[in-house]
Formats: C-alpha cells, structure tokens, sequence
C-alpha cells in the first residue's frame, strides 16, 4: 500500500483539480472562473452568477434569460412535501429542516438521480436552484408560526425568497429593491470558496455516485457547523454577550488570547486566507450603507467595529495573520433586513448552493475522479485473543 501521509484537516492535500475558484490567501484575491469578486459584486446579479460557476462562462442575453425562466418554473415544491414540515417541533432550527427536506427532493424527482445523465443533472441544477429558497422560507414561516407562501414566479429568486420570508396572504408585499439588491450581492460573496468543509463534503458524498440532492443534504449539515457557516450566527450571539455588559470587550479579547474555555473571536481567521478577506470588505461597505438606512446602525454594530479594530492593532492576531472572515458583518446585515439569527446560516447555504452544483458537477465529469477514501494510521490495539 506504500507511505500513507498525515495531513489531519486535508490542509496539504489537493482532493481535486478545479476550474471554477481561484483564492490566493496571502494577497486577499478571490476569483470566480477569473473574474475578481469585487467586479461580480458591483455588477452582476445571483442568478449570473449562478450560471458562471456551473456552466464556466458568463451567460449571453439570451441564456440568461432562458436560465431565469426554467428557474421560476420550478420553485413550486410538491403539495405532499409541505406536510413533511409540519413534523419538526416549531422552534426547529432551519438548517437541520433544510438539509432533511433537499434529501427528501430526491424521492419525488426519480427521473433527476443519474449523475452520468447530463439531462437528468441538468434537472437537478433547476431544482435545486428554484426550490431551496422555497424550502427555506417555509422552514422560517414554520418556525414563526405563519401560513407559507407559494412563490410568485413574477419575481427574481431573491425577491421571491425575500416575499416568502416576510410576506403574508392577507398583504400585498413591497420589496425593497436596495434590500433585495444587497441580499443579491451576499448570496454572490457566498457563492463559491473553492474546496471548503461543505464543498468537500458535497465532492465526497458525491464520489459514491450518489445523487445530488443527497450530496447536497450532507453539505448543508456540513455548512451546519459554527467553524464553518455556523460562524455568522455565532458573531451575532459574541456581540449580543458583550452588548447585554456579560463581558467587556477588553475582557473579552483577554479571553480569546487566553484561549479560555476555548474561546475564539468568532468572524475572523481562515484556513487560506491570510490577509484581509476580499468578501469581507465588500461587506463592511455594504454594512455601513445599509444599516444607517434600515436603522440597524446600532450598539452591535459599534462594538463588531471595535473589535476589529482592537484585533488588528493586536500582536496576537498580527502574529497569526488573523482578519475578519466574511461572517463577520453579514449578520449585522441580515438582522437590518429583519431575519432571526437563525436563519444567518441558511442564508449562506441559499447563496454556496451555485458553488456546490458546479463542484459536484465538475467532479462527475472529471475522469480522474475516484471514491473519496481518505487512508488512516492506527494506532490500536495489536492483536489480542478474546478471553476464552
Ligand atoms: N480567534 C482567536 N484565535 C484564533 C482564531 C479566532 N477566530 N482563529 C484562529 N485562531 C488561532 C488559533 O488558536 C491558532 O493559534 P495557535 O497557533 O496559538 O494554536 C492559530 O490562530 C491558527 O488557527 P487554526 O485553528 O489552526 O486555523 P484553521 O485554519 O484550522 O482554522 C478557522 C480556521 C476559520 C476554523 C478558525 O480561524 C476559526 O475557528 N475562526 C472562527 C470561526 C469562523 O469565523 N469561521 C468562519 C470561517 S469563514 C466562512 C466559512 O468558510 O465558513
């Protein structure tokens, strides 16, 4: 079997070749399929992006056009699905009911499983595109207790989930198109981060030739984490334990640096990024046009500002090279536009949904791809008899 290496969290080990991402951590670059995350943000839209990461260019007038309406017409779940939420206890947190429910898609669409089908993959990519926002906003009427609302296919998949969130049938729903448009922009800084925990595990899953919602469902458990896509909800709880006087800031970063209790600054350092992270700057930005404007602009946000200022004076995190991550101001955000904590981490999920479809889709079409199977080093037991 030959030398067996240890490379515990893969931090040395290519699984894959790709052409979808590039991320130089050292320089704080981030390009999806070449073009830099800056220039997506400013002007592109959710949707292009989507088709840019999974088909590799940017789409013409008219295959976006095409691309937008096979998606509105298929963010519709089946009438036997809804009954499948009424299931969970009514304080569920949505990502739990999320990754359960994408599973589930795979046994009502049959004729989507084969991953060497291209047609069948490409009706997958549809589904999954125009039904996750639908599952997720039903997950969060559910958990408000509020009728879930059939998505108006008139609207862009952010309007729509934006409307399924907030809107009820008795009124008409305004969207805001400064709110919608920032929401747009997150969900593309979320869209794609090359070989992360979720993405590997997408890859992983999807090595045994199992389908892509199934493959999908076990990315969304891995985004579930509070070191990965769990890190957004984690900053809002940080900052609401040191708004509410349990602990100063000052005390706080003694804490982190002290590594008691395994405290961690949550929203800031990452594996490959070892400068500024580029999306999180794109979001400071959108943080401080937005929360003045919807009146978030508050005590959290003053301290999140603080902070990261004390940590980038700091030896510590200097010597480290550790800077904001992209969670670390999305949820100030997501809170002005009026979502519960909770639903921070599926947000992230609506918006890395693109990157995982392109990944596991160029890992199906990639002939060197074989079974995931990482090797291990024992260090059991030898042989010992059972007691006769
Ligand atoms: N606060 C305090 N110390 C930290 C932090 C932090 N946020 N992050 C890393 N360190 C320290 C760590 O203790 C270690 O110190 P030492 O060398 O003295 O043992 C050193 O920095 C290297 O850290 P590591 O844990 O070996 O680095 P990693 O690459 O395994 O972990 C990470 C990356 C993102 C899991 C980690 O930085 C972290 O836990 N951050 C907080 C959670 C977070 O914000 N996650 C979101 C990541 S970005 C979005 C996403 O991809 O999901």
């Amino acid at each position: 079997t030959g030398a067996v290496t240890y490379d515990p969290g893969f931090m040395n080990t290519a699984n894959a070749k790709s052409a979808i991402t590039y991320i130089d951590g050292d320089e704080g670059i981030l390009r999806y399929r070449g073009y830099p995350i800056e220039q997506l943000a400013e002007n592109s839209t959710f949707l292009e992006v989507s088709y840019l990461l999974i088909h590799g260019d940017l789409p013409t007038a008219e295959q976006l056009a095409d691309f937008d309406s096979v998606t509105r017409r298929h963010t519709l779940l089946h009438e036997e699905l809804k009954d499948f939420f009424s299931g969970f206890p009514r304080d569920a947190h949505p990502m739990p009911v999320l990754s359960s429910a994408v599973s589930a898609l795979s046994t009502y669409y049959p004729d989507s499983l084969d991953p060497f089908d291209a047609e069948q993959v490409e009706r997958s990519t549809y589904r999954l595109l125009a039904k996750v926002p639908t599952i997720a906003a039903y997950a969060y009427k559910k958990s408000v207790g509020q009728p879930m609302l059939y998505p108006d296919n008139n609207l862009s998949i952010t309007e729509n989930f934006l409307r399924g969130c907030f809107g009820v049938p008795a009124e008409q729903y305004e969207i805001d198109p400064e709110v919608a448009r920032a929401l747009d922009v997150l969900l593309i800084l979320h869209a794609d981060h090359e070989q992360n925990c979720s993405t590997s595990t997408v890859r992983l899953v999807g090595s045994s030739q199992a389908n892509m919602f199934a493959s999908i469902s076990a990315g969304i458990n891995a985004l579930y984490g509070p070191a990965h896509g769990g890190a957004n909800e984690a900053v809002l709880k940080m900052l609401r334990q040191i708004q509410g006087g349990d602990v100063t800031p000052e005390a706080f970063m003694e804490k982190v640096k002290n590594k008691e209790e395994g405290v961690r600054l949550m929203g800031f350092g990452h594996r490959v990024y070892k400068n500024y992270d580029p999306r999180a700057r794109v979001v400071k930005g959108l943080a401080d046009k937005l929360l003045t404007k919807l009146g978030g602009n508050d005590e959290l946000f003053e301290i999140a500002q603080r902070l990261e200022q004390k940590a980038l004076e700091d030896d510590y995190f200097i010597e480290r090279k550790l800077y904001p991550n992209v969670d670390f101001y999305t949820g100030l955000i997501y809170k002005a536009m009026g979502f519960p904590e909770k639903m921070f981490t599926p947000l992230f999920a609506l918006g890395r949904l693109p990157g995982w479809i392109a990944q596991w889709r160029e890992m199906v079409n990639d002939p060197a791809t074989k079974i995931g199977r990482p090797r291990q080093i024992y260090i059991g037991e030898g042989q010992r008899d059972y007691p006769a």
